[in-house]
C-alpha cells in the first residue's frame, strides 16, 4: 500500500511573519496525522522553514531547481544548496513554470535527471490545459510529459520520482475533474510508467493537484490511484492543510 502523501505548495506567497504563524499552526497540529506530510516554500524562506520543521516529521521541499549542478548560471539555484537547506523534495515542471519561464518537456526532464543526481525527490507536474481538455487531449500531453521524463531516466529511477497530475484548468479555480476522471489520469500515468518499470505498480506516488480542499480531499484520496495531493491555496492556511491531511 502506497503511503500517501500530502505536500503544501506556497508557490509565491508568505512573508518571515506570516510564514512563523504558518509553521507554529502546522507544527501545534500534528497529533494524529498518518501520512507523509511536506512544504515547498520559496527559496528565501528555506532557513527559516528548516528552523521551524526541526524535530518534526514534515519534510522541507523548493519549487524549482536548476539543469545544471554549478556555475556560470545567474539566478539558478542547485540541487547542492537545496540539501544545504535540508530539502527533501523539489518539485519540477509546474505548469505555472511552464507556461510563464516557457520550461519546455526537455527542460523539465533534464531538471528531473539533475533532481536525482543530487540527492533529492523530484515532484514531477504534469497536466493539459482548459483548451487540451476541450480537444479531448488531455492522455494524449500527459502522456507526452511524463514519456518525456521517462525517456531519460534509468528505469530504476521511476521509483525514486514522485508524479503530481494539475489540470490547469482545476488550479486555483476551485473546479475539480470528478474523482473518477483523476483516477482515470492516474491510471494511465501509473501505466506508462510500469512499462518501464514494472514496480511503479507499489513505488511511485501519484498526487493530485488543483483545488484540493478539506471538502473534496476524501473522495479523491480514496481513489485507488490517488497517492495524495499538491496543495496550494489550501497550503497557507495551517488548519485547511492538516484538515486535507487527516482525510488522507
Ligand atoms: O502545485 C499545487 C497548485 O498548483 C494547486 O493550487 O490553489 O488549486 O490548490 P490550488
Amino acid at each position: 500500500m502506497r503511503r500517501k502523501l500530502i505536500v503544501g505548495n506556497w508557490k509565491m506567497n508568505g512573508s518571515l511573519a506570516m510564514n512563523a504563524e504558518l509553521l507554529s499552526g502546522i507544527r501545534e497540529g500534528l497529533a494524529g496525522i498518518d501520512c507523509d506530510l511536506a512544504i515547498c516554500v520559496p527559496f528565501p524562506y528555506l532557513p527559516q522553514c528548516q528552523a521551524a520543521l526541526e524535530g518534526t516529521d514534515v519534510a522541507l521541499g523548493a519549487q524549482d531547481v536548476s539543469a545544471h549542478a554549478v556555475g556560470a548560471y545567474t539566478g539558478q539555484i542547485s540541487t547542492r544548496m537545496l540539501l544545504d537547506f535540508g530539502c527533501k523534495y523539489v518539485i519540477v515542471g509546474h505548469s505555472e513554470r511552464r507556461e510563464y519561464c516557457n520550461e519546455s518537456d526537455e527542460l523539465v526532464a533534464n531538471k528531473v535527471q539533475r533532481a536525482l543526481a543530487g540527492g533529492l525527490t523530484p515532484i514531477v507536474c504534469v497536466g493539459e490545459s482548459l483548451y487540451d481538455k476541450e480537444e479531448g487531449r488531455t492522455a494524449e500531453v500527459v502522456g507526452r510529459q511524463i514519456n518525456t521524463v521517462l525517456s531519460v531516466l534509468e528505469e530504476r529511477e521511476v521509483c525514486d520520482i514522485v508524479v503530481a497530475y494539475e489540470p490547469v484548468w482545476a488550479i486555483g479555480t476551485g473546479k475539480t475533474p470528478s474523482p473518477l476522471a483523476v483516477e482515470e489520469v492516474h491510471a494511465m500515468l501509473r501505466e506508462q510508467m510500469i512499462r518501464k518499470n514494472p514496480d511503479a505498480i507499489e513505488c511511485v506516488r501519484i498526487l493530485y493537484g488543483g483545488s484540493m480542499k478539506p471538502g473534496n480531499a476524501e473522495e479523491l484520496l480514496h481513489m485507488p490511484d490517488i497517492d495524495g495531493g499538491l496543495i496550494g491555496g489550501a497550503a497557507l492556511k495551517a488548519s485547511d492543510f492538516l484538515a486535507i491531511a487527516r482525510q488522507a
